[in-house]
């Protein structure tokens, strides 16, 4: 056992302003060593996510007390068990989905549908189905996605950790973790973005910013950047935006007239129902509209259902960047090597772990887009 602090969010469904209503607890837990499979990370760089922010406010429903964060890099400091991949001392990155690679998903190399690994997720457990967390009332807090990242130390299933180059700094590798692996891969893998093509991005948060840069490496012909608040439309534009929107006008016949017709492929990252409506209605006929947010499961989508034939469009999810992250993490560290995805100019705060709060309440704002924890 070892003791360590962790941010444990101790009710959902809470509004904010999380400065007063702290819904976050700072608490000294018993960390319980690795089991098989399993591996003991110090956490060194942690980025809040607005998944997190879902199950603060109680949108994306899941059990608590959770230990939460999803988002993050650190050292590997003990393995549960040999023969293993890992070695203490090796860096990592952990992926939010612990894909167990046996499963007819996993087979198929979809990792995001992982079996094992959505019902661990969902239950707040381990891959292992384990909790290793104790609190001092001897209750066993939840894990968040097989991650819990706002904690000194964690513990995680081997199937959610990816080593990271030594030259890659923990702060940009931990926002690999979710922002650049989801919004890349949603550019890549799930919009199919083409060289020359004409691309839409609603939302321009980390994950926003990070399709935009998957758009930009795919090179993308024009990219119009849709957020209400303009320093994300700034920073969209000093990152290769051509042209952005403020999306409160007649967003569907700006879209239209800026791109004959409608752009190629549309990816929303709003996490809102009606926002992935509008980004339906702005797609080009034949056209490819990605949904990557995550909004509250009672949201209904009211589209047009003869325009999926008659226009032959193609309206997809994307989750975990429809990736493998073992195999499309390790791509994505070679294009920031080369200096084509600048990941480190998504990290627009730093903060401790008693200032989680407040990170929250950043996020919700709008004013920040990622903020790194390093505890
Ligand atoms: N699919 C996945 O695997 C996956 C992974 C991570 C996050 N997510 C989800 O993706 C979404 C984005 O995450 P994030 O961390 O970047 O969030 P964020 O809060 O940083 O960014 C969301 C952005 O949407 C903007 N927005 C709000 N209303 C808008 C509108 N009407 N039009 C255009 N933009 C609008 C906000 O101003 C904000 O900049 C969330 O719903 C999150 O839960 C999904
Ligand atoms: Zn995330
Ligand atoms: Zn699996």
């Amino acid at each position: 056992m070892t003791t360590v602090r962790a941010a444990v969010l101790t009710r959902t469904g809470d509004q904010g302003p999380f400065a007063s209503t702290r819904p976050i607890e700072i608490r000294e837990l018993s960390l319980e060593a690795p089991g098989p499979d399993e591996i003991r990370v110090q956490i060194r760089a942690a980025g809040i996510c607005h998944s997190d922010l879902s199950v603060v406010n109680g949108s994306r429903p899941r059990p608590v007390p959770m230990v939460l964060g999803h988002e993050a890099a650190g050292e590997v400091i003990e393995v549960g068990a040999q023969p293993s991949e890992f070695q203490v001392g090796d860096r990592v990155v952990l992926a939010f989905v612990p894909s167990c690679g046996k499963c007819s998903p996993c087979a198929a190399g979809r990792s995001a549908l992982c079996e094992p690994g959505a019902t661990a997720n969902a239950a707040g457990t381990l891959l292992s189905g384990e909790r290793r967390w104790t609190d001092s009332d001897g209750s066993h807090p939840h894990h968040h996605l097989g991650v819990s990242a706002f904690a000194e130390q964690v513990v995680v299933s081997e199937r959610s950790a990816v080593k990271i180059p030594d030259q890659l700094p923990f702060d940009v590798a931990a926002v690999f973790g979710c922002a650049a692996l989801t919004g890349v891969g949603a550019a890549l893998n799930a919009a199919q973005i083409q060289p020359g093509d004409s691309v839409a991005i609603f939302g321009l948060g980390g994950v926003g910013l990070a399709a935009l840069l998957g758009a930009k490496l795919a090179g993308a012909g024009q990219i119009i950047a849709i957020d209400p608040v303009g320093s994300k439309r700034e920073l969209a534009v000093s990152l290769g935006a051509h042209t952005t929107l403020a999306g409160t006008g007649d967003t569907v016949a700006e879209l239209k007239g800026l791109t004959a017709g409608g752009p190629a492929r549309v990816i929303e990252t709003a996490g809102s129902a009606k926002v992935l409506e509008t980004a339906y209605l702005a797609t080009g006929r034949g056209g490819t509209t990605v949904t990557v947010g995550l909004p509250d499961p009672a949201a209904i989508l009211n589209i047009p259902a003869v325009s999926l034939v008659a226009e032959e469009r193609t309206l997809k999810g994307s989750y975990l960047g429809s990736s493998n992250p073992r195999k499309m993490l390790p791509q994505l560290f070679e294009h920031w090597a080369e200096g084509n995805l600048p990941i480190e100019r998504l990290i627009s705060h730093r903060l401790t772990l008693d200032e989680i709060n407040e990170g929250f309440d950043r996020l919700a704002t709008g004013e920040a887009v990622r903020q790194i924890i390093a505890p």
